[in-house]
């Protein structure tokens, strides 16, 4: 039986990977209180009481507009505390899953992007996952995994979805950003790909959303609609599209974000699932 680590393990992705432990292994999971991964003495600590035979980082400072004005620790938990992880895979020879984020790319290429394009993070943020990024390979090298990804959302917690549908019960028109595109992604996909780049020993950089594009704009539009077919929303309200200099914010955020996964869909061995698929499944289990 394999013992993977999983860092961020009370965090979105570490939750979802928890629940979806794939036959052969078992979970060593680590939050904050447990295990701080800035602190190299811990980690190493960490690993060698524990001994894992491979390592999720699902631990992230995913604050990004906060990022901006905390630039320290957002480095400090991005990039360092990537790269402790990874020292630790380099030193017991275990495989290291690091993943990262669509804002590494400045968001003008016009066509989706492929694992190779170059990166020119537009925020903070973008800039330390792209550090934790290389750090991890440096440390790591080909025992590492990068899983670049986007839109994270789940049917619970805080993110996009819930923040919607909260909002359209509560308000009578809502204005969302129409000019920023990229692809939603369910938190149990990505976990699944996670799962699956360890068991079929994927390394290298990677890319994983869901099928298809959206804006901001439309990802609202087919909340809206999917919630009302399922009977999680009992009126329809306005939702009105608005350019993003109408919505400013403290980080800069890619215009055009869309990943290119054709390579790891490949690699994986799995059928892209569309977005609007994905909605539909994590929230119809709210009707249940
Ligand atoms: N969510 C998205 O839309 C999105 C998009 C692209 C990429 N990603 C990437 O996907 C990964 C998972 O994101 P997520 O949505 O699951 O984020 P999340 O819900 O914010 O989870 C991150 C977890 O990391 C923990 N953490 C922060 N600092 C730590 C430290 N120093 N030591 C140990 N743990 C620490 C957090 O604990 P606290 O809650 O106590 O701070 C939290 O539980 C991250 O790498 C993120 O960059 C996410």
């Amino acid at each position: 039986m394999k013992q993977v680590m999983i860092t961020g393990a009370d965090g979105q992705l570490g939750k979802a990977l928890l629940e979806l432990v794939p036959d052969g292994y078992t979970t060593l999971p680590a939050n904050r209180a447990t295990l701080d991964i800035t602190s190299d003495s811990a980690v190493r600590q960490w690993c060698n009481d524990n001994k894992p035979s491979a390592i999720i980082n699902a631990a992230a400072y995913t604050a990004v507009d906060k990022a901006e004005s905390d630039t320290e620790l957002a480095s400090l938990v991005n990039e360092q505390g990537a790269g402790n992880l990874a020292r630790a895979a380099a030193e017991h020879d275990i495989p290291i899953v690091q993943v990262s984020t669509d804002f590494i790319f400045n968001g003008r290429k016009g066509s989706p992007y492929l694992p190779e394009d170059s990166a020119d993070p537009l925020s903070i943020y973008g800039a330390t996952k792209l550090g934790g990024e290389q750090l991890v390979l440096a440390e790591a090298a080909s025992r590492a995994t990068i899983i670049r990804t986007a839109w994270v959302y789940n049917e619970s917690g805080s993110n996009f979805v819930t923040t919607m549908l909260r909002l359209m019960a509560e308000r009578d028109s809502l204005s969302v950003v129409a000019d920023q595109v990229g692809t939603p992604t369910n938190v149990n996909g990505l976990a699944d790909a996670c799962w699956n780049c360890l068991a079929k020993e994927v390394r290298g950089i990677h890319h994983w959303t869901d099928a298809g594009v959206a804006s901001w704009y439309d990802f609202a539009h087919i909340i809206q609609q999917t919630a009302l077919d399922l009977g999680l929303l009992n009126r329809e309200i306005p939702v009105l599209p608005i350019p993003a200099s109408q919505y400013p914010t403290p980080a800069v955020r890619p215009t055009m974000s869309v990943l290119d996964k054709t390579s790891t869909w490949a690699a994986l061995q799995c059928e892209p699932i569309h977005w609007q698929v994905q909605l539909r499944t994590a929230l119809e289990k709210l009707v249940r």
